[in-house]
């Protein structure tokens, strides 16, 4: 029996693709139904045995999981089994869940097998033996299909000739509990042809519009403005960080669909600067190959600047942006490249694996890719493993054969390598850092195959940093990094806007001797002062218990503050303004600040534990935007994210000291402008054409 799922999956163009989705599947198809109900049109499971209680609240009615912000179900008519759906149209609403731990079977009425063909839409876990459908035909039981470990129902086609004339029934079941384990089905026909291969074949991104979102506004109050958030839906880690000889790529994982987690693309915005960002249509979208469908994870993106790749026109650089294409069951890395200055994608051999899976984990992932000059060689590193921990690097000569090179093993090492070279304080050869989504790092030398260590494990950063990369092949060699500021709350529940979740503020790396160590520090880049509006100074102020330094001045909003502070005698030196409030505590030598948790809950955090005047002084930097605060120390030697809450404070504006008198050294008080200014308009980004894989 040859079961036949289309492998073709052609990447979006926009709506056009959505209108061809919305077309009936199966029953347009030439097939008739195989028995009475076998839509489940009736809205009830007439006809059908149900046995355990798996599908007790089917057939459910409408697109329930576009409904909750996942993938459409791209189901047939208006009913369909939907094992993870709660919603049947009796009560509820559209989107409620239903439970992946219950299992069962519903077992069709008997019917004579009169065509070549039986066909239907499947999706839900891709277990095998677990969770599909069988065909129970003379005594024998036969597996037809199991779903891709996405929501949306994807045609299948079996050929039944050996059974021609015979009696047969269909079991769609369930036997499996925990993620995936749950079985979507709809429309059984039988059928003389199978379902074509095009059938389904943006089904895994139908509803997801290639525009980044069109009126798309920055000036909700509650919006940052000046740290770069989606147009609207989730996003998490920065993705493709490169130059282009001309401008600045972010891509970044993103959920157009819903403000949580799912969907997984690469949403794509340019910049000239990194600070003034325009969203442009989405850039990679979820595909299926060779029947797997699969969404979009992390990686980086590099400039074919010596055309390795071949495929460069004219003078226009090839780019090339390498990605994990999530797909179970096991994940693979993959590439995509443009000839157009990152407006268009085509999936390199249809969206294939460059790299295989290596056998270590399932979820082997995010590829970082960058250009070794020493060993001409053009280089992945790629983390593999968790326990132990294993970073394991390739090289190529042509962007899509890669050859492994060596494994660095690891404990601290998870998800999201980055790979950069700087020279330490400023001089001499380039060392190699190395780090994971933690920000935990090495600094050592690397030969173009191996990395060697030489200082560390450290980690950097605190607080909200993760899973950062810098941009590839910087106009100026600037390792300039970006991170998602992963965590705090959903700001579109809690704040009402359109999007969830921001990235940190970009940062020049450096490494610095620091006593006997070597150290990765951070600082905001110098093109901040393009947002500059104008900047107060303040120099040898002494605070009395009490006085307020700010006193008088007209209200804060963006800001950008730099102090050098003697705590002296003082207990506490209190800095509240914008609604962020952060107390350097002289006791205990800490620094924290009112923060907020993910259910929106005021929580306190130490931004910076033993943080001790040196030649009498303490420096910190704060970056204060709406939602946000980044904090530098002694020039970037440390460096912390936190989200507070707009919603708490009482619009309080003071710096001051308590329990005694502390000294000011210097105080600079930058007022930001917003980075969209200008933008907020509805603004509505190019659409993009998308090619399907070749
Ligand atoms: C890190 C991460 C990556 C993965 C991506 C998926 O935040 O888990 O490892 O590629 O997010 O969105």
């Amino acid at each position: 029996m040859i079961c036949r799922v289309p492998q073709v999956f052609l990447g979006p163009r926009g709506y056009a693709a959505i209108a061809l989705l919305l077309l009936p599947c199966a029953a347009l198809q030439g097939g008739e139904p195989l028995f009475p109900n076998a839509d489940f049109e009736t809205g009830a499971l007439d006809g059908w045995k149900q046995i355990g209680d798996a599908f007790q609240f089917q057939p459910t009615k409408g697109d329930n999981s576009r409904a909750r912000g996942r993938e459409s179900s791209g189901h047939d008519g208006e009913y369909w089994i939907g094992g993870f759906e709660k919603y049947g149209g009796r009560g509820g609403r559209p989107g409620d869940v239903f439970t992946d731990d219950a299992t069962g079977r519903l077992v069709s009425p008997e019917f004579t097998i009169k065509k070549r063909y039986i066909t239907f839409l499947v999706g839900g876990g891709n277990r095998p033996g677990e969770t599909g459908v069988r065909l129970v035909c003379d005594g024998a039981e036969r597996t037809l299909a199991t779903g891709a470990d996405s929501e949306t129902l994807l045609p299948c086609s079996c050929d039944v000739s050996e059974f021609q004339g015979k009696r047969a029934r269909l079991v769609v079941f369930d036997e499996a509990r925990g993620s995936w384990g749950h079985v979507n089905v709809d429309s059984f026909c039988a059928a003389d042809e199978p379902l074509p291969d095009s059938m389904g074949a943006f089904a895994l991104a139908e509803g997801i519009p290639t525009e980044a979102g069109p009126n798309c506004s920055y000036n909700q109050p509650l919006r940052p403005q000046f740290h770069f958030t989606a147009c609207q839906g989730w996003l998490n880690d920065p993705n493709g960080m490169v130059y282009d000889g001309e401008k600045y790529h972010l891509f970044f994982q993103h959920n157009p669909l819903a403000p949580v987690w799912g969907n997984m693309t690469w949403g794509h915005a340019t910049s000239p600067d990194m600070i003034h960002w325009t969203q442009q249509a989405h850039a990679l979208l979820p595909y299926r190959v060779d029947r797997r469908a699969g969404t979009i994870f992390s990686g980086t993106a590099v400039v074919d600047f010596n055309n390795s790749l071949g495929v460069q026109r004219g003078d226009q650089k090839t780019l090339c942006a390498f990605f994990t294409f999530a797909a179970a069951p096991k994940f693979y890395q993959a590439m995509a490249y443009s000839t157009d200055g990152g407006a268009t994608w085509t999936y390199w051999n249809e969206g294939r694996a460059v790299v295989e899976n290596q056998g270590f984990d399932d979820g082997e992932r995010d590829p970082k890719v960058f250009w070794h000059e020493p060993s001409r060689r053009w280089v992945i590193a790629l983390w593999v493993q968790q326990h132990p921990g294993r970073v394991r690097f390739f090289t190529s000569e042509d962007l899509v054969h890669w050859q492994h090179a060596s494994d660095l093993m690891r404990d601290w090492a998870f998800e999201c390598m980055d790979v950069v070279f700087l020279p330490v304080d400023g001089q001499g050869p380039a060392k190699a850092v190395i780090y994971d989504a933690s920000f935990d790092y090495e600094v050592g030398t690397f030969d173009g195959r191996e990395f060697h260590a030489q200082h560390g494990p450290y980690r950097a950063g605190g607080g909200n940093f993760y899973a950062a990369q810098t941009f590839n092949q910087n106009r100026d060699g600037r390792a300039v990094q970006i991170s998602w500021m992963r965590g705090g709350p959903n700001a579109a529940e809690l704040y009402g806007v359109p999007f969830n979740q921001q990235m940190s503020f970009p940062c020049e790396l450096t490494l610095r001797t620091v006593g006997d160590e070597v150290r990765l520090c951070a600082w905001p880049i110098a093109e901040i002062e393009s947002l500059v509006e104008e900047s107060i100074v303040r120099e040898d102020e002494t605070l009395s218990d009490g006085d307020n330094l700010l006193a008088g001045m007209e209200p804060l909003d963006l800001v950008d503050l730099n102090v050098s502070f003697d705590p002296g005698a003082a207990k506490r030196v209190v800095f509240e303004f914008s609604g962020a409030l952060l107390t350097y505590d002289a006791d205990s030598r800490r620094l924290v600040q009112r923060s907020v948790d993910e259910q929106g809950g005021p929580v306190e955090v130490v931004v910076f534990e033993d943080l001790r005047p040196r030649d009498g002084l303490i420096e910190l930097r704060l970056l204060v935007d709406r939602l946000s605060v980044e904090t530098f120390a002694f020039g970037g030697e440390r460096f912390f994210a936190a989200y507070y809450s707009p919603q708490r404070g009482d619009g309080s504006q003071t710096i001051h000291a308590e329990g005694g008198e502390a000294r000011v050294k210097r105080l600079e008080i930058s007022r930001l402008r917003s980075a969209w200014a200008g933008r907020n308009a509805a603004s509505s980004a190019p659409s993009g054409a998308h090619d399907g894989p070749r």
